[in-house]
């Protein structure tokens, strides 16, 4: 090459930087969505300046947490990938320096992660990553790939990037400033419309509004309150409520699971029993009325208590006195009673099942838990909560890419919030990367997932590369991502399973 070809290519170049910050700056003010903006910028710098991936990583000011925002050449699912840990490698030493750094040849850098796995052939490619500041303070990472060649100067690259990051840094900025007033405007109107809540009781659904404004109402009185609701829809959750919200929260809470017991221990348990009562009543002990003076008391599965008892409970709440078991001396009790049934009481009363004046005693206030598949609006909330509840537990930060949200929201959750929340929890310990993605979740939710309506929106060969990644990576994790015995399990030959993984970008 002599000294002409090389100012030619100089003014070349310039021409073509020149023509990708203009894009740049244009991309960066055309709409609210910063995304949006972002991705156009990253196209631009690709096509003008041929790098291979752009990518901008941000740092969320809250959590400090670093996320990439947009990427350009990169899958969604490499994307979500690289959520994670990404601040172990060149990206996090350039956060925590606020330094520019190159990386000439990834394959010889060790710091150098991969996490998106993106990079099959590593060799000949260079990696540049600036960091995104404004007055001091590191709001993100740009960075690029290059296939590496004689002609181009990495310098030459750093430095267009460091332009480039400069005009990200004040829409960033901008955009955060943004974020915050739209929150604390969004909270200031939760505020106005009156919206209930109750501690760690998650519910924004007009049917669990209704359900916080009952428990509002009742709590601080000493009516008798009957939950109803499928398994799993959080009566006990509402009983403690119920108490703590109550006019003793600092008396005592006893809870008694009246499906648990035979009838002759629960009756024991219950109203309590003398020495000698029975055979093996050593000791006198007090019952659960007795130890529920000046507090609460939970009846559990109240549906599920024998005629005998449903006549002594009837007594309780009527004239609130018993006796001990085996004793003479009348006791009373002041205790607040609420009962919980998933069981059908009016069908039961009817029947002779249940006793009618006692039906009518407990359902002084009912409280109808609605089940989950009539509020899937209720679904992200408490996905959420139970991402950070389980996330804190576990010490991670978890998120959850948009396709297995889809997945959730279509499920109609049988168990309840009891199955959401173990899911949630396995998932979180189960995961390996930071963000839970389709592939994740349990089987049954998949399959759910591929017959829900929505599927719809998808291709035939979407849905059958969603099904064919499930299956694969089910099969890789049951036989410990040894691929023989998953390829024979998949009934495929380890080269087709060994193509598919390669396809799918499955991580072994
Ligand atoms: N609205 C909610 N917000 C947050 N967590 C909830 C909510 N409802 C229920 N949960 C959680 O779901 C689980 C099941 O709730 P809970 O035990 O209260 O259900 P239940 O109606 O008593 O079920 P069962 O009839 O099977 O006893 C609990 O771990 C509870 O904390
Ligand atoms: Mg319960």
């Amino acid at each position: 090459m002599d000294a002409d070809d090389t100012t030619l290519m100089a003014a070349a170049r310039e021409v073509d930087e020149l023509a990708a910050l203009l894009e740049v700056s244009q991309a960066m003010g055309s709409s609210f969505e910063l995304d949006r903006n972002l991705r156009k910028a990253m196209r631009s710098l690709s096509e003008h300046l041929g790098l291979t991936r752009a990518t901008v990583t941000v740092v969320d000011p809250e959590t400090k947490d670093l996320r990439i925002a947009v990427a350009y050449g990169l899958t969604r699912q490499q994307i979500a990938r690289g959520t994670y840990r990404i601040g172990e490698g060149v990206v996090g030493r350039v956060v925590a320096s606020g330094e520019p750094m190159v990386v000439p040849d990834i394959g010889d850098e060790p710091l150098f992660l991969d996490r998106t796995g993106s990079r099959v052939d590593r060799s000949d490619v260079s990696f540049v990553c600036v960091p995104i500041k404004l007055r001091g303070e590191i709001l993100g990472v740009l960075s690029a790939d290059r296939v590496f060649s004689e002609e181009t100067s990495l310098d030459e690259d750093v430095r267009v990037l460091e332009i480039v990051a400069s005009i990200i840094a004040h829409s960033l900025s901008l955009y955060h400033a943004y974020m915050k007033e739209r929150d604390r405007s969004e909270r200031l109107r939760g505020e106005l419309r009156g919206r209930y809540s109750l501690p760690n009781i998650i519910g924004d659904s007009d049917t669990m509004q209704e359900v916080f404004r009952m428990v509002g109402k009742v709590a601080a009185t000493s009516a008798t309150v009957l939950l109803r609701g499928e398994s799993g829809t959080g009566k006990e959750l509402i009983a403690n409520a119920l108490h703590y919200q109550g006019l003793r929260p600092k008396g005592p809470l006893v809870a008694i699971n009246c499906a648990a017991l035979p009838e002759n221990l629960l009756e024991a348990e219950l109203f309590g029993y003398e020495k000698g009562a029975f055979t093996g009543a050593h000791a006198s002990k007090q019952g659960r009325f007795e130890l529920a003076r000046g507090g609460t008391i939970f009846l559990d599965e109240i549906g599920d208590v024998s005629p005998t008892i449903q006549a002594k409970l009837l007594r309780v709440l009527q004239e609130h006195t018993f006796e001990r078991l085996g004793g003479t001396k009348t006791l009373t009790t002041d205790a607040r009673v609420v009962a919980a049934t998933n069981r059908d009481l009016e069908k039961m009363s009817s029947v002779g099942e249940f006793r009618e004046d006692l039906y009518w005693r407990l359902n002084v206030v009912p409280i109808f838990l609605p089940p989950l598949r009539d509020r899937p609006e209720d679904l992200p909330l408490l996905i959420e909560h139970f991402l950070e509840r389980f996330g804190r537990a576990n010490n991670r930060h978890v998120g959850i890419s948009t396709e297995a949200m889809r997945i959730m929201l279509g499920y109609h959750w049988p168990g309840n919030i009891r199955e959401l929340e173990n899911t949630i929890q396995r998932l979180v310990v189960l995961t390996d990367g930071d963000i839970i993605v389709s592939e994740d979740l349990p089987m049954h939710l998949i399959m759910h997932g591929l017959e829900s309506p929505d599927v719809d929106s998808l291709t035939l060969d979407e849905e059958v590369e969603m099904l064919e990644r499930a299956r694969i990576t089910a099969a890789l994790r049951q036989h410990g991502f040894v691929q023989s015995k998953a390829a024979r399990a998949l009934g495929i030959t380890p080269r087709q399973l060994g193509y598919k993984v390669r396809k799918y970008d499955i991580e072994a």
